[in-house]
Protein backbone atom coordinates (compact mmCIF):
# COMPACT_ATOMS: atom_id res chain seq x y z
CA UNK A 1 0.00 0.00 0.00
CA UNK A 2 0.94 3.28 -1.03
CA UNK A 3 2.25 5.78 1.78
CA UNK A 4 -0.43 8.35 1.66
CA UNK A 5 -1.26 11.20 3.92
CA UNK A 6 -4.43 9.64 4.98
CA UNK A 7 -2.56 6.87 6.76
CA UNK A 8 -0.65 9.59 8.55
CA UNK A 9 -3.69 12.16 9.49
CA UNK A 10 -5.46 8.77 10.54
CA UNK A 11 -2.75 7.17 12.61
CA UNK A 12 -2.26 9.63 16.22
CA UNK A 13 0.75 7.54 17.17
CA UNK A 14 2.79 7.88 13.37
CA UNK A 15 1.34 11.90 13.60
CA UNK A 16 2.62 12.48 16.83
CA UNK A 17 6.34 10.71 16.01
CA UNK A 18 6.53 12.94 12.58
CA UNK A 19 5.59 16.02 14.20
CA UNK A 20 8.14 16.04 17.28
CA UNK A 21 10.71 14.64 14.27
CA UNK A 22 9.86 17.97 11.77
CA UNK A 23 9.55 20.21 14.98
CA UNK A 24 13.14 18.90 16.33
CA UNK A 25 15.12 18.90 12.64
CA UNK A 26 13.47 22.90 12.68
CA UNK A 27 14.64 23.75 15.72
CA UNK A 28 18.20 22.43 15.37
CA UNK A 29 18.43 24.01 12.09
CA UNK A 30 17.64 27.41 13.53
CA UNK A 31 19.28 27.13 16.91
CA UNK A 32 22.62 25.30 16.02
CA UNK A 33 24.08 28.19 13.67
CA UNK A 34 23.74 30.76 16.48
CA UNK A 35 26.78 28.81 18.23
CA UNK A 36 28.75 29.07 15.24
CA UNK A 37 28.00 32.43 13.75
CA UNK A 38 30.32 35.38 14.33
CA UNK A 39 27.78 38.04 15.30
CA UNK A 40 26.42 35.70 17.89
CA UNK A 41 29.29 34.33 19.48
CA UNK A 42 32.51 37.26 19.24
CA UNK A 43 32.30 40.09 21.30
CA UNK A 44 31.62 43.19 19.25
CA UNK A 45 34.24 45.77 18.76
CA UNK A 46 35.23 47.63 21.94
CA UNK A 47 33.75 45.67 24.06
CA UNK A 48 35.98 44.43 27.33
CA UNK A 49 34.89 42.32 29.92
CA UNK A 50 33.66 43.65 33.47
CA UNK A 51 36.37 45.39 35.67
CA UNK A 52 36.43 43.99 39.14
CA UNK A 53 33.97 47.20 40.14
CA UNK A 54 31.36 46.72 37.67
CA UNK A 55 31.16 43.12 38.15
CA UNK A 56 30.75 43.63 41.82
CA UNK A 57 28.06 46.38 40.52
CA UNK A 58 26.39 43.92 38.11
CA UNK A 59 25.55 41.41 41.38
CA UNK A 60 23.94 44.18 42.53
CA UNK A 61 21.90 45.13 39.96
CA UNK A 62 21.12 41.51 40.28
CA UNK A 63 20.60 41.26 43.64
CA UNK A 64 18.01 43.86 44.36
CA UNK A 65 15.79 43.11 40.90
CA UNK A 66 16.63 45.75 38.84
CA UNK A 67 15.74 43.80 36.28
CA UNK A 68 12.21 43.30 37.09
CA UNK A 69 11.63 46.59 36.15
CA UNK A 70 14.26 47.38 33.79
CA UNK A 71 15.08 45.44 30.81
CA UNK A 72 18.32 45.93 28.74
CA UNK A 73 17.27 44.79 25.47
CA UNK A 74 16.54 47.53 22.69
CA UNK A 75 14.34 46.20 19.99
CA UNK A 76 15.42 47.23 16.33
CA UNK A 77 11.96 48.83 16.30
CA UNK A 78 12.05 53.07 15.08
CA UNK A 79 9.67 53.91 18.44
CA UNK A 80 12.56 51.81 20.29
CA UNK A 81 15.41 53.27 18.59
CA UNK A 82 14.73 56.78 18.46
CA UNK A 83 14.57 56.90 22.35
CA UNK A 84 16.96 54.59 23.30
CA UNK A 85 19.24 54.74 20.47
CA UNK A 86 20.96 51.95 18.81
CA UNK A 87 19.17 47.92 18.95
CA UNK A 88 21.05 45.72 21.50
CA UNK A 89 23.73 43.36 19.79
CA UNK A 90 24.29 39.83 20.63
CA UNK A 91 27.89 40.72 20.80
CA UNK A 92 27.27 43.03 22.92
CA UNK A 93 26.31 40.33 25.58
CA UNK A 94 28.97 37.89 25.49
CA UNK A 95 30.50 38.54 28.87
CA UNK A 96 26.99 38.74 30.39
CA UNK A 97 26.77 35.38 32.60
CA UNK A 98 23.42 35.38 33.00
CA UNK A 99 22.66 38.67 30.72
CA UNK A 100 19.94 40.80 32.20
CA UNK A 101 17.62 41.34 29.14
CA UNK A 102 14.90 41.15 31.31
CA UNK A 103 11.10 41.02 29.32
CA UNK A 104 9.26 43.61 32.19
CA UNK A 105 9.59 47.63 31.41
CA UNK A 106 7.92 49.29 34.82
CA UNK A 107 10.51 51.57 34.01
CA UNK A 108 12.92 52.89 31.03
CA UNK A 109 14.96 50.38 28.96
CA UNK A 110 18.76 50.70 30.47
CA UNK A 111 21.05 49.15 28.02
CA UNK A 112 22.16 52.47 26.75
CA UNK A 113 21.83 54.43 29.62
CA UNK A 114 25.86 54.48 30.13
CA UNK A 115 27.11 58.03 30.24
CA UNK A 116 23.22 59.37 29.82
CA UNK A 117 23.92 60.82 33.36
CA UNK A 118 26.11 61.94 35.39
CA UNK A 119 27.61 59.77 38.50
CA UNK A 120 26.39 62.67 40.85
CA UNK A 121 22.36 62.21 38.95
CA UNK A 122 22.71 58.19 39.54
CA UNK A 123 23.45 58.52 43.24
CA UNK A 124 21.08 60.81 43.81
CA UNK A 125 18.41 58.75 42.07
CA UNK A 126 19.19 55.86 43.70
CA UNK A 127 18.55 57.28 47.11
CA UNK A 128 15.70 58.82 46.74
CA UNK A 129 14.35 58.57 42.87
CA UNK A 130 11.56 60.69 43.74
CA UNK A 131 13.96 64.20 44.92
CA UNK A 132 14.77 64.32 40.81
CA UNK A 133 11.47 62.75 39.16
CA UNK A 134 8.74 63.41 41.09
CA UNK A 135 6.33 60.53 39.86
CA UNK A 136 8.89 57.63 39.77
CA UNK A 137 7.37 55.02 41.48
CA UNK A 138 11.02 53.57 41.75
CA UNK A 139 12.33 52.03 45.13
CA UNK A 140 15.29 54.26 46.73
CA UNK A 141 18.32 51.94 47.91
CA UNK A 142 19.97 54.31 50.11
CA UNK A 143 21.52 51.51 52.20
CA UNK A 144 24.14 50.59 48.89
CA UNK A 145 25.96 53.95 49.78
CA UNK A 146 27.15 52.62 53.42
CA UNK A 147 27.71 49.02 52.00
CA UNK A 148 30.97 48.21 51.32
CA UNK A 149 31.59 46.59 47.91
CA UNK A 150 32.68 43.54 48.56
CA UNK A 151 36.25 42.09 47.81
CA UNK A 152 36.22 38.63 49.76
CA UNK A 153 35.22 36.97 46.97
CA UNK A 154 36.15 39.01 43.91
CA UNK A 155 38.82 37.04 42.65
CA UNK A 156 36.95 33.31 42.89
CA UNK A 157 34.18 35.22 40.57
CA UNK A 158 36.40 36.77 38.03
CA UNK A 159 38.38 33.19 37.91
CA UNK A 160 34.23 31.67 37.12
CA UNK A 161 34.02 34.10 34.86
CA UNK A 162 37.49 33.40 33.04
CA UNK A 163 36.28 29.38 32.90
CA UNK A 164 33.18 30.80 31.22
CA UNK A 165 35.25 32.79 28.95
CA UNK A 166 35.67 36.50 30.25
CA UNK A 167 39.59 37.06 28.70
CA UNK A 168 40.97 38.27 32.19
CA UNK A 169 44.60 38.40 32.53
CA UNK A 170 46.07 37.36 35.98
CA UNK A 171 47.02 40.36 37.23
CA UNK A 172 43.84 41.69 36.31
CA UNK A 173 42.72 39.35 38.63
CA UNK A 174 45.20 39.65 41.37
CA UNK A 175 44.62 43.45 41.22
CA UNK A 176 40.76 43.22 41.90
CA UNK A 177 40.35 43.25 45.76
CA UNK A 178 42.17 46.50 45.66
CA UNK A 179 40.14 47.74 43.11
CA UNK A 180 37.59 47.89 45.48
CA UNK A 181 39.26 49.03 48.05
CA UNK A 182 37.05 51.99 49.76
CA UNK A 183 34.37 51.21 47.35
CA UNK A 184 30.82 51.57 48.34
CA UNK A 185 28.06 48.88 46.69
CA UNK A 186 26.82 52.41 45.08
CA UNK A 187 29.81 53.33 43.50
CA UNK A 188 29.72 49.48 41.83
CA UNK A 189 26.63 49.77 40.55
CA UNK A 190 27.06 53.34 39.09
CA UNK A 191 30.39 52.67 37.53
CA UNK A 192 28.23 49.51 35.94
CA UNK A 193 25.17 51.55 34.46
CA UNK A 194 27.31 54.05 33.29
CA UNK A 195 29.14 51.37 31.31
CA UNK A 196 26.08 50.31 29.61
CA UNK A 197 25.78 49.46 26.41
CA UNK A 198 28.95 52.41 25.57
CA UNK A 199 30.52 49.77 23.55
CA UNK A 200 28.20 50.87 20.53
CA UNK A 201 28.25 54.23 20.51
CA UNK A 202 25.02 56.31 20.89
CA UNK A 203 23.49 57.43 17.71
CA UNK A 204 20.96 59.68 19.52
C1 LIG B 1 9.43 49.01 40.82
C2 LIG B 1 10.13 49.12 39.55
C3 LIG B 1 11.60 49.57 39.56
C4 LIG B 1 12.68 48.94 40.14
C5 LIG B 1 12.68 47.71 41.03
C6 LIG B 1 13.83 49.69 39.73
N1 LIG B 1 13.47 50.73 38.93
FE1 LIG B 1 14.70 52.04 38.00
N2 LIG B 1 13.12 53.07 37.26
C7 LIG B 1 11.81 52.72 37.44
C8 LIG B 1 10.96 53.74 36.83
C9 LIG B 1 9.43 53.76 36.81
C10 LIG B 1 11.82 54.72 36.27
C11 LIG B 1 11.44 56.02 35.51
C12 LIG B 1 11.29 57.17 36.52
C13 LIG B 1 12.61 57.55 37.14
O1 LIG B 1 13.51 57.97 36.41
O2 LIG B 1 12.75 57.39 38.36
C14 LIG B 1 13.17 54.25 36.54
C15 LIG B 1 14.33 54.89 36.12
C16 LIG B 1 15.60 54.41 36.27
C17 LIG B 1 16.79 55.00 35.69
C18 LIG B 1 16.82 56.20 34.75
C19 LIG B 1 16.68 55.68 33.33
C20 LIG B 1 16.53 56.75 32.28
O3 LIG B 1 16.90 56.46 31.13
O4 LIG B 1 16.08 57.85 32.59
C21 LIG B 1 17.86 54.25 36.10
C22 LIG B 1 19.31 54.46 35.74
C23 LIG B 1 17.34 53.20 36.95
N3 LIG B 1 15.98 53.32 37.02
C24 LIG B 1 18.12 52.24 37.57
C25 LIG B 1 17.62 51.27 38.44
C26 LIG B 1 18.45 50.38 39.19
C27 LIG B 1 19.96 50.34 39.13
C28 LIG B 1 17.61 49.59 39.93
C29 LIG B 1 17.99 48.52 40.95
C30 LIG B 1 18.87 48.96 42.00
C31 LIG B 1 16.25 49.99 39.61
N4 LIG B 1 16.30 51.02 38.70
C32 LIG B 1 15.13 49.38 40.11
C33 LIG B 1 11.33 51.59 38.06
C34 LIG B 1 12.11 50.69 38.81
Amino acid sequence: MAFTHEKIETNIGLMIILIVLTISIGGLVQIVPLFFMHSTTQPVEGLEPYSALRLTGRDVYVREGCYLCHSQMIRPFRAETERYGHYSLAGEFVYDRPFQWGSKRTGPDLHRVGGRYSDEWHREHLMDPRALVKESVMPGYPWLADAPADASIIQKKMEVMRTLGSPYTDEQIANSPAELEGKTEMDALIAYLQELGTAVKMRR
